[in-house]
This record gives structure tokens, C-alpha cells and sequence, in this order.
């Protein structure tokens, strides 16, 4: 091999008549007659290199079999391009190499799929050949943001105090919110540690040992159902901090989130952050998420419908509606495919009107007399060419699905800029739901949020009505990170989980270690994760978290490339003392 003496993205118009080598892959090959164009390409840029004959001492018909994704050595001397093959798209484009001796390192296997066209292939042949989508332009360019990302967030904190401290991925599992990986005991047959779901007791049992700033960039595991901005193993930036409020978590990931947008693109983010409580969230976007780009308001128009003959939403707890801008386009095709939209949502149906001078048309509108029609134009500022869409169900139904509405037709409109950031905290959360399933009060965040009162009476009377301490700070329509202000009283931490429905028993088997080490003098602490992978999606501009891991799973949870999860021989078994259970 001929040590490289620069890279492929390196050499300027200055290096003219130097003698270099480079090494790297054929990404482009193109013959002409007695001369061979090769783009050579190594993760730092491409360099044209050029064979000719006449000066190419080594065998020629060997260069003009070489392959894209063969890797090579050369040596040759650079020269300046002519004005005319010049390319202002590329780094080196102002130089050639007149290649004068290569070494063909290593030869590629015929290609599964067109290395410089992510599209060519289907994504689960490209996951499974992961090693060659990750030569791509577009996943080197997003490992090398997301390597700038963790330098960013580690520089910030350190900076500001911060201890980086890792804590145990072999652990007890302690419900958390989702189910639990387990991992067998070969020492303690019948036992299993848990792959943390976060390091949230790790965490707040450090602020107790007086580690009063702490970070992670860790791992965590959930094996949850997955969507695109999800994965069963994700990174966190994993943060607590001792004798603080809100105020205090607020303005220090401010800061941190600032420093990383400017550090690793350019872009400033406002300061401060605009805040929205969780009620006015679902209330005006139908989402404790809201994609702040763009208006598309959910209004209340039940004292309209109400008033008309239009008698489906009569006795529905909440009619609400979203005004669409030019929506008369909307092709009855379009709604359909709308309405089984909302339908996910668990909405029956979606209503609608349109706007023809002055006047409802279509859809519902036969249902509102003039007058109506007048008063509903006023209210909703709906315009000639606009169109409404109306639900009316139980609140939380109407609410989701027109969230899930708006976002889907921002989509179509086009209304979502990648370019544009829009952070929004949501604050002010419910301390409990009921779970509809089981009919038992269940935490909307985790069971170690604080809530608003430290009354354990006002605690029993009415949890429902509770809030927590917690927040979530959002980007763009995804929840880029959530946290709270933790109980640090084991009074109060007993009596939450009881009203989770933990007997004491329960607790003490589970969490019996926390609720001990909250009686040694613990600190008011609280904090926050970020999710690392979603954070890293929205600075490439992708919408896909997979394309901003090098090695992710697929929906399904399944690693392509090296096929886990797999089976294992009996005799892991055996020391496990496991056996598997025939199918049902
Ligand atoms: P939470 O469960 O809200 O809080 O998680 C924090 C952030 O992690 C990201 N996230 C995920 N990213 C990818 N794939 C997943 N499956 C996934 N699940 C969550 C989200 C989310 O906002 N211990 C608490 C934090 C705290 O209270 O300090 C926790 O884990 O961006």
C-alpha cells in the first residue's frame, strides 16, 4: 500500500506539481478511449484522478476492469485544472491527479445496490448491507453531525459543572412506563437483570450521594412498538440537578440547546424559549407536542353547531374545527383519504364545508342557515376557496384526531420548513390519567415526578385533577426531551405509589432501595433526558431516526445485517437453566 499522503478531500489549486498519494474507493469510472476518469472517494471528499496512457506506467487494461467500490492506492502528481473542467461543486475541483502508479488494495464483490442512489434499493436490502448505505453522501454527512452533537452537548456541560457519570446497564427492573428487556442470571438461576428503560433512579440516587450536576450520553432500552421517530435501543442525553426549580432546568437546556444548534449548523434559536401548558397544547393543536411552524388552529365551534339542524354533533362534549386556506382544491378523494386519518384517531367521521362567495358549500353546509353561515365565517375567520373540517366527539377524541388532522395537512401544504426551528416547552402536565384498559390511575410521565402540592390530604382527594411538575420540550411537532421536578420526600413517594396502585409490599420489593436512600438526606433535585437520536434527526433535516444511527433496528426490532435477535445453542440455555416453551 502507498501511505496515504492526503486525503481525497484535500488537495487545492496550491499542491499543483506535488507528488501525492491517495487512497480511497472508485465512486465514479468513466472511459475515454486512452484515458480513465476516477472519482477516488474517502469520508473526507472526492479527488478526480486521472490514467492515461501515456503517462501510466502500471497495466492499463487492469484500470479500465476497476469496479465502483473497489478500493485502491495511487500515486500521481496534481495539476490544476483547465478553466472549462473546473467543478465548483466539489471541494478538490479545481485540481486533478495524473495518476502515475496504482495498487488495487481490495476488489468489490458485484454491488447489491447503487451506492450513490440511496433510492435504488428497498430500505431492509440497504439495512442489511447497512456497512455500504453508510458509505452514502447523505449517512456520512449525518454520522459526522451527530459526532458534532456529542462533542457540543459535552463541551456545554462540562463547561457549566457537569460531572459525566455512567451508571449500570445490568439492573432491577422497576416499572417505568414501557416493558422491560430482561437479561437471564447464569449465577442466579431464575433471575434477570433489566437493560434500563432510562437511568432516572440512577440519577436522583446521585443527587443524594451529592453529585449536584450530572450527565450521561447513554443507552437506553424499551421494548416498545415503533414508529418512525422511535428505536428499542436509543441514546439519551441523560441530565439531573440538585437544589433547582423549573426555572432552573428551563434556562440551562436553553442554553445547551442553543449551543448545540449554533455549534454543529449555524442556526440561532430564539431566546428564551416560548412555554404553552399542556391544557392550552391540546386545546389549540390537539397535541402535547405541537409543530409550531405553521397556525392551523383548532377552534371551538360547538355553539355553532349546536344552533344548526346538523344534529350528529349535538351531543358531543366538544365540536372543533380546523380552517384550511385554499382547501376548496380538496378533491373528494383527498377527504376520504382524510377522514380514514382521523379514523385512526378514533374520530367516526370528519365533516366539512367549503367557501364559495360568501357562502357554505358542500359537505355539512346545507344543515347552517345563512345567518349561521355568517356567524361561522366571523368566528373562524374562514375565507372564499377555504375549507372547514369539523369533529365532534368526547374531548380528548376530537382533540387528538384534529391534531393528527393538522399535521397531516401541513404535510400536504407543505407548511413544515426543515429549516425552521420552533422549540416550545409544555408544561404544567397531568399527574395521573386513568387507564382506560385497566381503569387504574397511571403517571403521564414517570412515578417520581413531584407533583404541584406537597399536601399528601390534597394528594388523595382528587388525583385526577392533579398536576405534575414535569415538562417536555418539543421541536418541530417531535418531543425532543422530557423531565420533572422529582419527590424527594419518601412520605410523598409512598404515597404516589399508592395511589398507582402499588401495595406497600410492591414497593418495598421494586423501589424499596429509593424510598430508603430518600430517608438519608436527599436535595430537591430534578431533570430531564433528551432524546439524542431525535435531536441529531431534526439537525440533518431528516425525518427517519434510523438514518441518524449507524447500526439501527427496523420497525420490527430486527437487526438486518448480523440477524438478532437470534436463537441460541442449548448448552447457553443450559447454564441458564431456560427452556423454551413449545408454540402455542
Ligand atoms: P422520557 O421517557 O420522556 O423520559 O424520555 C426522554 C426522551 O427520550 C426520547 N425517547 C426515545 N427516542 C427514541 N426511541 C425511543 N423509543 C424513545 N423513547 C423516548 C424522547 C423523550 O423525550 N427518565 C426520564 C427523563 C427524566 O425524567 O429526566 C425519561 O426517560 O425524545
Amino acid at each position: 500500500m502507498l501511505k496515504r499522503t492526503h486525503t481525497c478531500g484535500e488537495l487545492r489549486k496550491e499542491n499543483t506539481n506535488e507528488s501525492v498519494n491517495l487512497n480511497g474507493w472508485v465512486n465514479t469510472v468513466r472511459l475515454h478511449g486512452q484515458v480513465i476518469f476516477i472519482d477516488l472517494r474517502d469520508r473526507y471528499g472526492k479527488t478526480q484522478i486521472i490514467f492515461n496512457s501515456d503517462d501510466y506506467s502500471g497495466d492499463f487494461e487492469a484500470v479500465k476492469k476497476l469496479s465502483m467500490e473497489d478500493v485502491l492506492s495511487i500515486k500521481g502528481t496534481v495539476q490544476a485544472r483547465g478553466e472549462n473542467a473546473v467543478n465548483p461543486n466539489m471541494s478538490t475541483g479545481e485540481i486533478e491527479v495524473i495518476v502515475e502508479t496504482m495498487e488495487l488494495l481490495s476488489e468489490t464483490a458485484p454491488l447489491p445496490f447503487v451506492i450513490t442512489d440511496r433510492e435504488s434499493a428497498l430500505e431492509d436490502l440497504r439495512l442489511k448491507y447497512r456497512y455500504l448505505e453508510l458509505r452514502t453522501d447523505e449517512l456520512q454527512h449525518n454520522i459526522i453531525i451527530r459526532h458534532k452533537s456529542y462533542q457540543a452537548v459535552r463541551s456545554y456541560l462540562s463547561e457549566k459543572n457537569f460531572l459525566e457519570v455512567e451508571t449500570p446497564i445490568l439492573m432491577k427492573s422497576t416499572p417505568e412506563g414501557a416493558r422491560d428487556f430482561l437479561v437471564p442470571s447464569r449465577l442466579h438461576h431464575g433471575k434477570f437483570y433489566a437493560l434500563p428503560q432510562s437511568p432516572q433512579i440512577y440519577k436522583q440516587i446521585l443527587m443524594i450521594s451529592g453529585f449536584d450536576r450530572y450527565f450521561q450520553i447513554v443507552k437506553c432500552f424499551r421494548d416498545e412498538d415503533f414508529r418512525a421517530d422511535r428505536q428499542p435501543e436509543f441514546t439519551q442525553i441523560d441530565i439531573e440537578m440538585s437544589f433547582v426549580d423549573e426555572e432552573d432546568i428551563y434556562s440551562n437546556m436553553e442554553g445547551m440547546t442553543q449551543h448545540v444548534f449554533k455549534e454543529v449548523i449555524g442556526t440561532d434559536l430564539p431566546d428564551p424559549f416560548p412555554r404553552i401548558t399542556y391544557d392550552e397544547a391540546m386545546s389549540k393543536y390537539g397535541s402535547d407536542k405541537p409543530d409550531t411552524r405553521y397556525t392551523l388552529y383548532l377552534q371551538d365551534v360547538k355553539q355553532f353547531t349546536d344552533m344548526s339542524d346538523f344534529n350528529a354533533f349535538k351531543s358531543a362534549e366538544c365540536v372543533k374545527a380546523i380552517v384550511v386556506p385554499g382547501g376548496v382544491k380538496y378533491s373528494r378523494k383527498m377527504i376520504d383519504e382524510l377522514t380514514d386519518v382521523v379514523k385512526t384517531f378514533k374520530a367516526k367521521g370528519l365533516a366539512w364545508m367549503k367557501m364559495d362567495a360568501g357562502h357554505l358549500t358542500g359537505g355539512i353546509s346545507k344543515f347552517f342557515e345563512d345567518n349561521l353561515q355568517k356567524e361561522i365565517k366571523n368566528a373562524t375567520g374562514m375565507d372564499d376557496g377555504d375549507i372547514i373540517f369539523l369533529i365532534g366527539d368526547e374531548r380528548s377524541v376530537t382533540e387528538k384526531s384534529l391534531g393528527a388532522l393538522r399535521v397531516e395537512i401541513a404535510k400536504r401544504e407543505d407548511l413544515t420548513d426543515k429549516n425552521n426551528f420552533k422549540p416550545l416547552w409544555v408544561t404544567d402536565f397531568p399527574m395521573f390519567e386513568m387507564d382506560e384498559e385497566t381503569d387504574k390511575l397511571t403517571f403521564l410521565h414517570h412515578p417520581f415526578t413531584s407533583p404541584t402540592t406537597q399536601d399528601v390530604n390534597e394528594l388523595d382527594s382528587d388525583p385526577e385533577s392533579l398536576k405534575a411538575r414535569a415538562y417536555d420540550l418539543t421541536l418541530n411537532g417531535y418531543e425532543i426531551a422530557g423531565g420533572s421536578i422529582r419527590i424527594h420526600s419518601p412520605e410523598i413517594q409512598n404515597k404516589v405509589f399508592s395511589l398507582l396502585g402499588l401495595s406497600p409490599e410492591e414497593v418495598k420489593e421494586k423501589f424499596g432501595f429509593l424510598v430508603e436512600a430518600l430517608t438519608y438526606g436527599a436535595p430537591p433535585h430534578g431533570g430531564i433526558a433528551f432524546g439524542f437520536d431525535r435531536l441529531v434527526m431534526l439537525l440533518t433535516g431528516s425525518n427517519n431516526i434510523r438514518d441518524v444511527i449507524a447500526f439501527p433496528k427496523t420497525t420490527s426490532a430486527l437487526s438486518l445485517m448480523d440477524g438478532s435477535p437470534d436463537s441460541v445453542s442449548e448448552k447457553q440455555l443450559d447454564e441458564l437453566n431456560i427452556q423454551i416453551k413449545k408454540k402455542k
